[in-house]
């Protein structure tokens, strides 16, 4: 009685290197699993930055480059293809891509259409007539130096 060897029901004394590993590889596993729940919440409470709050000035060219009823086209910091223009002496930067489906708007006189479905808007953006949801988004121009810079949204 009391000799469980021959039963199977005995345990081995178990070998150290082989605790260690398991040991190791469940610290390993707590800490995957850390990680993985860890991030989304760190993600949730720490949104991304907009780009437009970067402050980042795009180059355009040299001052005086843009007169009245002539435009000038640019990538903006944050990838949104720019028109810069001249109206009444003031230089105006609005995005060139309309907001219905994409397409590229043109300066037309006073005005800016799209050439897909007929939408227009207003020098300053504001929308006419057609399709699109919304305006175009207007950014800041800024003369440094002799060179024209469009900066960050503005409306
Ligand atoms: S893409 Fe400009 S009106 Fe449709």
């Amino acid at each position: 009685m009391g000799d469980f060897g021959e039963t199977g029901l005995e345990r081995e004394p178990a070998d150290p290197a082989k605790r260690r590993l398991f040991e190791n590889l469940l610290g390993l596993g707590f800490l995957g699993v850390t990680f993985v729940v860890a991030f989304p919440l760190v993600n949730v409470f720490t949104p991304p930055k907009r780009t437009s709050e970067k402050n980042e000035l795009i180059e355009v060219g040299p001052e005086g480059s843009i007169s009245d009823g002539t435009s000038k086209d640019v990538m903006g910091a944050d990838g949104v293809p720019i028109i810069v223009f001249g109206k009444g002496g003031d230089l105006i930067a609005l995005e060139k891509k309309c907001p219905h489906l994409g397409c590229m708007v043109e300066l037309a006189g006073d005005e800016l259409d799209c050439p897909c479905h007929g939408a227009r808007f207003t020098s300053e953006g504001k929308l006419i007539k057609g399709p699109s949801p919304r305006g175009l988004k207007r950014y800041s121009v800024h003369v440094r130096e002799g060179k024209i810079f469009v900066g960050s949204e503005i409306s």
